[in-house]
């Protein structure tokens, strides 16, 4: 709601708008600029309302690219012509802190669910309720149903046919949890979501992509009971020698969703944040404003920012393949490192069996023993973890290289350096989870560790992101503002 105050401050713009000029620049262009500064939404109050009412200005916004050309054109104009135009809209650090709060989230989430399976818990509730199971049993008899339908499945006719009804209360409550969380992340996400769209807190391209990120949560949810239920089939009762889990393809996917949706709600709220400072005047990642545009098309940020992105999705792919490995619990084979068994690889017709082939002609045995051999995916999770960990350090190793250093900005430098010491600890972590057979608190570190992986090569992606449109003009007309 605007208050009279401020319409009338809106209309003396808008008439002094019409009428005056200093020198060569429009002034009915440039006290609509200027009103921005000095409206109750102004950029002294740049902590409250950030984009102007649409009513101050009518008219579209400028597409992104075109808008450096379109402020400096603004104040080039030599003849008075009133100008219906409005600033892009620059969502608030309460945006930003917002899809940081809602990254955390999904970053426990991620945690909780891989202790729900390394407590073997996971296909405790056999079915998918996604309003009525919010609340627990509440009594006796409720639990007891619960229970009896646990009994029907093949986990507990299998492994744990002499649970207790107290042990199968601390399972089930695991599960629970891990549900309970999942819905609690789609309301913190959804509801402000609706909120800032609504009130126009965020630009329409940022709207589409929040509300395709609640659609992921949503499938992320329906993947999540589809997962459940490969673990509750019936026909691995009739496989001689089967182990109730869940497929590792299934899990592989919810892990991978769940590292996707974690990425694009920590570096959207990085990105805000980032934005945000810059438009208030902040160094942008230590350099000097002048200079962004001449930083990043330095051939050598390029090649770095390009590698940059190479080893954020080499990281992603580790930490995919570390979830075949949980899987099919492979950590529990070859509990040794570098070695295996002796050697640094296992023999090749072990890495490549014919008894994971189900075809007549074994033509399916190449990608059969990569996604179902436990020795192979252990392997390749080495493999890819231990070039993970060489490319980080030879990305920080170039940070050392005195042109490289001259080129880069600071933030870029020490982000790679966080970036390195995150794959120390996470393949610290990696080695130990494999040396003392998988406990619970060092596997759940070692799934944490590698969120803050992608989390360090997010930052140092975002560290060369370009500040986006919103952003500079903003900054322009702070500038303007100050200079007059
Ligand atoms: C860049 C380095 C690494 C990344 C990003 C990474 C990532 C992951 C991820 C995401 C998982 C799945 C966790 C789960 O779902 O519970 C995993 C599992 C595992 N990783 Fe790594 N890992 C790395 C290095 C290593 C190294 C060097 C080793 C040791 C050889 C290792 C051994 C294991 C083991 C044994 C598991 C299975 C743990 C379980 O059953 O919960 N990882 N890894």
């Amino acid at each position: 709601m605007r208050g009279p105050l401020q319409i009338a401050t809106n209309v003396g713009f808008r008439a002094f708008a019409r009428s005056s000029r200093v020198g060569n620049t429009l002034w009915a262009v440039t006290p609509a600029v200027l009103g921005c500064a000095k409206a109750p939404w102004s950029l002294g109050r740049f902590g409250g309302v950030h984009n102007p009412p649409s009513t101050v200005i009518h008219s579209s916004i400028p597409s992104n690219a075109r808008f450096l050309h379109w402020s400096r054109s603004l104040l080039d104009q030599t003849h008075a012509t009133t100008l219906d135009t409005t600033l892009p809209i620059l969502p608030s650090p309460v945006v930003g802190r917002w899809l940081l709060l809602s990254s955390v989230l999904v970053l426990g989430i991620i945690v909780v669910g891989g202790v729900t399976r390394l407590t073997e818990s996971g296909l405790s509730i056999t079915e998918w309720q996604p309003i009525t199971g919010i609340l627990p049993p509440l009594s006796y008899d409720e639990w007891m149903v619960e229970f009896e339908k646990y009994k029907a499945t093949p986990e507990f006719k299998l492994m744990n046919h002499s649970i207790s009804l107290e042990d199968f209360k601390s399972i089930f409550y695991m599960e629970w949890g891990h549900r309970v969380l999942g819905r609690l992340i789609g309301v913190v996400f959804v509801g402000p979501l609706i909120y800032f769209a609504i009130r126009k807190k965020i630009s329409k391209p940022m709207t589409v992509r929040l509300f395709g990120l609640s659609v992921l949560i949503g499938a992320q949810g329906l993947l999540g009971w589809y997962m459940v239920k490969s673990g509750l089939e019936e026909s691995l009762m009739d496989t001689p020698g089967a182990v109730p889990r869940v497929s590792q393809y299934r899990l592989a996917s919810h892990l991978g969703l769940a590292f996707l949706l974690y990425i694009g709600m920590f570096g959207t709220g990085m990105a805000v944040i980032k934005d945000f400072k810059f438009a208030n005047g902040a160094a942008w990642t230590g350099s000097t404003v002048k200079s962004v545009g001449k930083i990043l098309s330095h051939p050598l940020v390029r090649s770095f920012k390009r590698q940059a992105y190479a080893l954020t999705g080499l990281v992603f792919l580790t930490a995919l393949s570390g979830a075949f490995v949980a899987g099919l619990d492979a950590g529990l084979l070859y509990n040794e490192f570098p070695l295996m068994g002796g050697r640094l690889a296992p023999p090749t017709n072990e890495l490549f069996s014919e008894d994971f082939a189900k075809n007549e002609d074994k033509s399916d045995k190449w990608w059969r023993n990569i996604f179902e051999n436990p020795t192979t995916v252990q392997f390749n999770h080495r493999v890819l973890a231990t070039t993970t960990y060489l490319a980080t350090a030879a990305l920080y190793a170039r940070t050392f290289s005195p042109a490289i250093r001259s080129a880069l900005p600071p933030l870029t430098r020490t982000a790679t350096m966080a970036a390195f010491a995150m794959a120390n600890v996470q393949v610290a972590l990696g080695i130990t989870t494999l040396l003392y057979l998988v406990p619970v608190p060092l596997a759940a570190a070692h799934q944490a560790g590698s969120v803050m992986l992608l989390s360090a090569m997010v930052h140092l992606l975002v560290s060369m992101r370009n500040p986006g449109t919103a952003a500079k003009a903003w900054r322009q007309i702070i500038e303007i503002k100050r200079k007059v």
